[in-house]
């Protein structure tokens, strides 16, 4: 597909995702505040089937909401449901994994570096990784480890860690921690489509036959909203995790990913336990920590070879290096098949360029590995060895013609 088509898809998908994914996630953290903020209702209100009820205001207007214990004596013409918001995020969400990672899979998603996939090989593990993590989790949910909450938490806690490691093991970073996110996204729209909607069309129609509502549908709806709730933060997380290489291009990038996972979902745990009203900020602060001893451990160490010799190398050097190893693709006219519009608007041409963006230079060549994008151009370690000395030096160099 020619390549300026493709990037004015790719623009309009994931904008169509971030709107939907706002619109469900707003929704979901809505309804969550709505349920912690209900006050006991007036008597009138008690006897008409409230269970509570609060007041607001917002854009010039006052709102009245109402939950009832049930349902109202008669169910109303129009009842809103919130399906779609979920629904469109994840069908976006999947346009813009075909369009990014499997129509661009020799870009995004295959690493020779990593494993030497064929496209259709990448698609196919991609793919099959989405219905194998939301099969399996559907497995364990019918099984009886469902009720017992630990146990479930344990099982699914093993089973992020296989795909996490396994993903890792045969994608690029960006790749893996994609694919990760699309599972969970996959499990959390599945929750919606195969069990939260049915719950509440079985509400719905028992209460207007008049029988009473099975309360097995209940519970499972219970379960699935409360796993949705918990995966919000780290799904989030993963889906802009694109943008750091320090996570997705760090060598131990599969248990960085679990660290998030895990760190974003305990500070869900924060929230949801207050609007239970019980306010245990020792959470945060304890989130707060572990973010900050991950960000610690997985720090930049300066390189035994950049400091092994204190030369600083000739500018003239450095600039050939970058010329041949990034120019291909960050140039005013690249000539790399994929990029040919120089990425993030970087442009790596003659030395006065390399000194104006020496700091990402540092950030993803040297600090994280991470350019030139899935090494590319080949560019050895004695090269980044050569660029690194230079930029400890600060870079320096005069320019052509001055
Ligand atoms: C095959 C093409 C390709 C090559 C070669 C390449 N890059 Fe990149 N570069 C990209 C792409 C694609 C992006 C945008 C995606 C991203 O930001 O992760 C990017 C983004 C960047 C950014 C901007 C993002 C930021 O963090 O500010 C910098 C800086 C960068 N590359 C530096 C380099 C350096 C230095 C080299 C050579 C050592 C290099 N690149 C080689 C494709 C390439």
């Amino acid at each position: 597909m020619d390549a300026y088509i493709l990037d004015w898809l790719q623009l309009i998908f994931r904008w169509l995702h971030v709107i939907t994914g706002i619109a469900w996630i707003g929704a979901s953290f809505y309804f969550v505040w709505l349920d912690n903020h209900l006050e006991a209702p007036p008597r009138w209100k008690v006897d008409k089937g409230i269970k509570g009820d609060l007041w607001a205001i917002h854009g010039g207007g006052i709102y009245e909401v109402a939950k009832y214990q049930m349902a109202p004596e008669k169910m109303p013409e129009t009842l809103h449901w919130f399906k779609w918001e979920a629904y469109s995020t994840w069908l976006t969400g999947m346009v813009l994994l075909v369009l990014v990672f499997y129509v661009g899979a020799d870009a995004y998603l295959i690493d020779t570096r990593v494993a030497e996939l064929t496209q259709l090989q990448a698609i196919g593990i991609g793919l099959g990784s989405l219905l194998a993590g939301w099969l399996l989790y559907e497995l364990l949910c019918a099984t009886p480890l469902a009720g017992k909450g630990y146990l479930l938490g344990l099982t699914l806690v093993v089973l992020a860690v296989a795909f996490s490691w396994g993903l890792t093991q045969l994608f690029s970073g960006r790749g893996a921690y994609i694919h990760m996110g699309a599972i969970i996204g996959t499990i959390m729209a599945g929750n919606v489509f195969r069990v939260i909607m049915p719950s509440q069309r079985a509400l719905v129609a028992a209460i207007e036959s008049g029988s009473e509502p099975d309360p097995s549908w209940g519970a499972k709806a219970k379960l699935r909203s409360t796993h949705n709730n918990y995966l919000t933060l780290p799904l989030l997380f993963i889906m802009i995790s694109n943008h750091y290489p320090m996570t997705y291009a760090h060598k131990y990038n599969w248990i960085i990913l679990l660290a998030i996972i895990a760190i974003s979902a305990f500070a869900r745990h924060y929230f949801n336990l207050r609007h239970r009203g019980i306010n245990k900020p020792i959470i945060l602060v304890v989130s707060l920590l572990a973010t900050a001893a991950l960000a610690w451990a997985i720090m930049p160490r300066p390189s035994p070879m950049a400091t092994a010799s204190a030369t600083v190398p000739d500018a003239a050097r450095v600039e050939a290096i970058i010329v041949q190893r990034c120019a291909t693709c960050h140039s005013a006219t690249p000539t790399d098949d994929v990029f040919q519009v120089a990425p993030g608007g970087v442009i790596l041409d003659d030395l006065q360029g390399m000194q104006r963006w020496a700091q990402r230079i540092q950030a993803r060549t040297i600090d994280a590995p991470d350019m030139p994008f899935m090494n590319k151009t080949n560019m050895t370690d004695e090269e980044r060895a050569i660029v690194s000395r230079w930029l400890a030096a600060g870079a320096p160099g005069e320019l052509h013609g001055e």
